[in-house]
């Protein structure tokens, strides 16, 4: 194949325009392709930066439709997709990354803690629970915890029971109860894997999570583990994604049990919040990766050239409207700081409003840097609620 490429290099439709998708955008400008974003808010983050947005569901038949055949390839940064008409398009040839087969899997919590189970990936154990019931759960034994098929994110489709009074806790939906792990830590490696089977993964990173409501709290890059168990991490995340024929970037969350076992908790067929660090960290960042993978180009080197670790910016609990950024000035001052703003018109408590990265030569001192930036920067909103 010659080396020549038009421009844009490829037009990238991109189903959902959240700051995924904004920062894949941005990373795509650079690599001098150009994006058409779906997504039914007006003015979405990925939609102002791409300058062309078609608003619509994101399972619009019509609108899939529109973007794919105004586009080379199309990609997708959130699971939630009716992929019946994706399959459709795929089969009249357009080219979609992952594949829509795969997504179908991914976005069934239960048909992939299936598929992991076949294919010899380690992964807690667990049993279908298509309508909860009391009994069944007993039979299973707790500490359990129930898990949504379809929908949820942010912890929001899944419930931790310890014991059998916390069943009146359930989630009255369809899903699957699965062992409660006691985990040390729960790590993550994102994976790419390119159309020709090329495949590279990021160094391990840690996730520390809220107590209280699931949401990543605070993330530590290069995960604080013995190389042994960092490397075997990434193998185990590359075995995952190669047995799933994944292109794209992928997610793969994983338990670090005491006795050193690591068990794959679930996998994102997308960018996802524990790469967000690579942007400022490593040499080519997750959304260029991705990129990269699906265009079929050469994976970028994946190597993390400094320690960084990586909060999220949550809406402030009490407001709502539009974002008041408090604190910013103080966080800019402290060096390694780096800001992301995700360009939503509006907060709410809990809502991902955008996230800090801090590098260090230190991982010690990254660490503190980020709970002085946790402390200092706040969303607030300006109505209360
Ligand atoms: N089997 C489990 N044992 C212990 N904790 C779990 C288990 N499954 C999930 N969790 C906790 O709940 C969090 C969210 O669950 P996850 O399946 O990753 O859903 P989400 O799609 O919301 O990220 C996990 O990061 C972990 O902290
Ligand atoms: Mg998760």
């Amino acid at each position: 194949m010659e080396d020549l490429f038009p421009y844009p290099v490829a037009r990238i439709g991109l189903i959902g325009g959240g700051q995924l998708g904004r920062m894949m955008v941005k990373a795509a400008k650079r690599l001098g392709c150009t994006c058409v974003v779906l997504d039914p808010l007006q003015g979405s983050p990925a939609g102002q930066v791409a300058g062309h947005q078609i608003v619509g569901d994101y399972s619009d038949p019509a609108m899939l439709r529109e973007l794919a055949e105004s586009c080379d390839v199309v990609t997708f940064e959130l699971e939630d997709i009716e992929t019946e008409t994706l399959l459709r398009l795929e089969a009249e040839g357009h080219k979609i990354h992952p594949r829509p087969e795969l997504l179908a899997i991914i976005q069934d919590k239960y048909r992939q803690k299936c598929f992991l189970r076949d294919a010899g990936i380690p992964t807690s154990e667990f049993v279908d629970m298509p309508a909860p019931e009391r009994d069944g759960f007993a039979a299973f034994g707790y500490p359990l915890v129930q898990k949504a098929r379809r929908g949820g994110y942010d912890g929001r489709g899944v419930v931790v029971m310890p014991n059998a009074q916390s069943y009146d806790t359930h989630l009255p939906v369809a899903g699957y109860v699965e062992r409660f792990v006691e985990a040390e830590k729960e790590l993550a490696v994102m994976v790419a894997r390119n159309v020709h089977g090329e495949c590279r993964a990021y160094p391990t990173v840690e996730m520390r999570f809220h107590a209280r409501d699931n949401v990543l709290d605070f993330l530590v890059a290069p995960a604080q583990v013995s190389d042994e168990v960092a490397r075997r991490a990434e193998a185990l995340a590359v075995r995952t994604v190669e047995a799933m024929d994944g292109v794209g970037v992928f997610g793969i969350e994983m338990f670090l049990t005491a006795e050193g076992e690591l068990l794959v908790n679930e996998v994102a067929p997308r960018t996802h919040n524990s790469g967000h660090h690579t942007i400022e960290a490593c040499v080519t960042d997750q959304f260029e990766q991705h990129l990269r993978a699906i265009l079929g180009l050469p994976l970028g080197d994946t190597r993390q050239l400094t320690p960084a670790t990586m909060v999220n910016l949550l809406g402030e609990p009490g407001y709502q409207g539009r974002p008041v950024i408090a604190g910013l000035a103080a966080v800019l001052a402290i060096p390694g700081v780096c800001v992301h703003i995700y360009g939503k018109a509006v907060t709410k408590p809990g809502r991902k409003m955008g996230h800090v990265t801090v590098v260090d030569d230190a991982i010690d001192a990254a660490c503190s840097k980020a709970k002085q930036v946790k402390e200092r920067i706040r969303i607030l909103g300006d109505s209360k609620l």
